[in-house]
């Protein structure tokens, strides 16, 4: 994804084709909505197994233990979290792939939870920030955060931890412009970009020396 410098954090709509103006002509238009409302549902392929819409079991592997619930295969891996485990470090911000505010990992991989159905995630390891380091311990990275005061609000930080954990995984040595471009899937609404760089510099350091950081 492409990296955005302090000064291209987007500034929002700038024609005169408004958010509310979009949800005004979408409610207006009920031809064209219950066009769609009408058409039928796609069958699935043959011989292809279908789940749902009602709830199933499914077991979930997260940070080393399984957990069993029976969830809708509607429900994303990050509602999952959230809203049935209790695992709030994820955080459901834009919910459409767009802010990383729900960066978790799978299978080693960073990812949204918000574009991950749970029931997809079976048999894959999950690891959440909850994960990431001992009860009463802190990750390096985590650490760095907390040296370099690489957050305000917080809202933003799991994320940025969890996919500056997964760079600095495939990367141990990234420059500045690596991490740029690293993070580039996650935004912070209140501008900490150059103390989340500043902290990813020092947890590759940490992590490359061997020693525990632990702020
Ligand atoms: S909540 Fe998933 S990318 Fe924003
Ligand atoms: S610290 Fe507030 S959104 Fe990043």
């Amino acid at each position: 994804m492409k990296s955005k410098k302090d000064s291209e954090i987007p500034a929002g709509p700038k024609s005169g084709f408004s958010r509310r103006g979009f949800i005004g002509v979408g409610l207006g238009s009920g031809a064209l909505g219950a066009g769609l409302l009408e058409q039928p549902a796609t069958a699935a392929p043959a011989g292809a197994a279908v789940v749902g819409p009602q709830a199933v079991p499914i077991t979930l592997n997260i940070n080393g233990k399984p957990v069993t619930l029976t969830l809708e295969p509607r429900v994303t891996l990050l509602d999952a979290l959230r809203n049935y485990i209790g695992l709030t470090g994820a955080k459901k911000v834009c919910d459409r792939a767009t802010c990383g505010a729900c960066t978790v990992m799978l299978n080693g991989k960073v990812v949204y939870g918000c574009t991950v159905f749970a029931i997809d995630a079976q048999g894959k390891e999950i690891q959440t920030i909850e994960g990431l380091a001992a009860p009463g311990e802190l990750h390096p990275v985590s650490a760095a955060f907390w040296n370099h005061d690489a957050q305000q609000c917080g809202y933003c930080t799991p994320g940025f931890v969890m996919a500056a954990t997964g760079l600095l995984k495939d990367n141990p040595s990234p420059t500045e412009a690596d991490i740029r471009h690293g993070l580039g899937g996650n935004f912070c609404r209140c501008g900490t970009y150059m103390g989340i760089r500043e902290a990813v510099l020092e947890a590759a350091d940490t992590m490359k020396k061997g020693r525990p950081n632990n702020g």
